[in-house]
């Protein structure tokens, strides 16, 4: 039996070995992904990305050079241009580079190459460089952002008071095609037009109108710009549990979800002694996630003796702050016995009741004897 299969997996694994390339087998550098050539506006940031098959893994570089100067390329290192430039290289099966460079400006134009080569020559220098490493050219163009004007940030508090949001471009090289708004990154219906000085208007502004708004600016062959204009309001909790009822041994769960702007912090409380303290965690049952607009704590394992009562989710902002409680109620292990254990006791009561009844009564009759003894006798006499 043995015998018979060491042979065949050893003619098995000389059959692999001469299949698959070995690590001398080299295969030549080639692009799996190159870099893309975009238009960009100044204090924006674009990110290029270059991923390259071969054997041995090829090394990646990256070069620039300015706008008609296609002769004139220079390597980009991380950290240049004042650390606006960052370069990450990964080198596993594949190499894969990530140029990112932020803060542009108008002399960021210009041509970005990403340059492979695994040929063991390749850093030579009597070795032509166009023939020992493979490159793939990016376009970069940056232009000019237009400059918007916002009527700047509000604050809601009164409803009775209409809010209007403004941005006005004041100056573009480019042809508008639509602007809109946006609340939370989200297009606001019907607000598409052709207009350079735009008007959003909040006529009953409420917690949930507040939120970060842009106004946006598509333009012909440019990209698009855009403007933000925060509208705060203090939190408002527009959802949470009145209260909670569970037994003990299972886990309770209490949320509370809010309205406003900024996004508000987080605090859960616990009413002792008529005051909210902050929630010790000293058994180490208490959990709590928070969310941007939404905060659920979470007590595993209830305790009859240490958690029924009253909890609090404070949400506090810049602006102002709101809280509302539930009533944790836990109920005993027996609690489901309780009708049962009811039942019980009425039966219990009722025999005893009726133990206690016959007994009284046959005292009773026995003194009765002898008096109808007596008369039996008195009658015979
Ligand atoms: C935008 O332009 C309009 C019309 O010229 C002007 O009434 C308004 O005050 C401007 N808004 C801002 C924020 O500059
Ligand atoms: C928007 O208005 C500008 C200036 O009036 C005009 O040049 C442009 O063609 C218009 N765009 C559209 C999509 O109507
Ligand atoms: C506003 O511009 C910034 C920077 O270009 C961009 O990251 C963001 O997505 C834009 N927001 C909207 C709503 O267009
Ligand atoms: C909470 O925020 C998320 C996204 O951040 C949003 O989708 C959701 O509608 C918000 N909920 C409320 C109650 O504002
Ligand atoms: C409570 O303690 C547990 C265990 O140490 C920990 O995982 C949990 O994050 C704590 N909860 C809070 C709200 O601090
Ligand atoms: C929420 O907590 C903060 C302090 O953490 C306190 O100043 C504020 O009054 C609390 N808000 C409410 C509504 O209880």
């Amino acid at each position: 039996m043995s015998g018979s299969t060491l042979p065949s997996a050893l003619v098995i694994s000389l059959l692999l070995v001469s299949l698959l390339p070995g690590p001398g087998a080299a295969q030549n550098a080639g692009f799996v992904k190159s870099p893309m050539s975009e238009t960009k506006l100044t204090g924006d940031a674009f990110e290029l990305y270059c991923d390259v098959v071969g054997s041995p893994t090829p090394e990646i570089q990256w070069w620039y050079a300015e706008v008609n100067r296609a002769e004139s390329f220079r390597q980009l290192w991380d950290g240049a241009r004042k650390r606006r430039v960052t370069v990450n290289t990964a080198y596993g099966s594949n190499g894969v580079s990530v140029l990112r460079i932020t803060r542009l400006t108008l002399e960021d134009s210009g041509t970005y190459e990403c340059r492979a080569s695994n040929d063991p020559k390749r850093n030579d220098l009597r070795q032509n460089p166009s023939i020992t490493w493979i490159r793939a050219q990016a376009t970069i163009n940056i232009l000019q952002k237009p400059s918007i004007v916002t009527s700047g940030e509000v604050t809601i508090g009164d409803p009775a008071l209409p809010i209007t949001l403004q941005c006005n471009l004041t100056s573009s090289s480019h042809i508008l095609t639509y602007s809109y708004w946006t609340k939370n990154g989200i297009e606001l219906t019907a607000t598409r037009k052709n207009a350079s000085n735009m008007e959003y208007r909040i006529s009953k502004p409420r917690a949930e109108d507040s939120g970060e708004y842009h106004c946006v600016y598509h333009f012909h062959s440019a990209p698009k710009a855009n403007a933000t204009i925060e509208v705060k309001a203090a939190p408002a909790i527009t959802g949470h549990k009145r209260s909670e009822n569970k037994n003990e041994g299972q886990d309770a769960m209490m949320y509370c979800k809010s309205v406003g702007y900024p996004h508000p912090e987080w605090v859960w409380r616990r009413k002792e002694n008529g005051l909210f303290m902050d929630i010790a965690n000293n058994s180490g049952r208490f959990f709590i996630i928070n969310k941007e607009n939404y905060t659920e704590l979470s007590i595993m394992n209830l305790q009859i003796t240490e958690d029924p009562g009253v909890y609090q989710c404070n949400a506090t902002n810049s602006v102002g702050t709101h809280s509302e409680v539930t009533i944790l109620r836990v109920r005993s292990h027996l609690a489901p016995l309780w009708p049962f254990l009811g039942i019980l006791a009425e039966i219990i009561i009722l025999v005893v009741i009726i133990v206690v009844y016959e007994k009284r009564k046959r005292p009773d009759e026995v003194p009765d004897a002898p008096k109808e003894n007596q008369l039996y006798q008195q009658s015979q006499r």
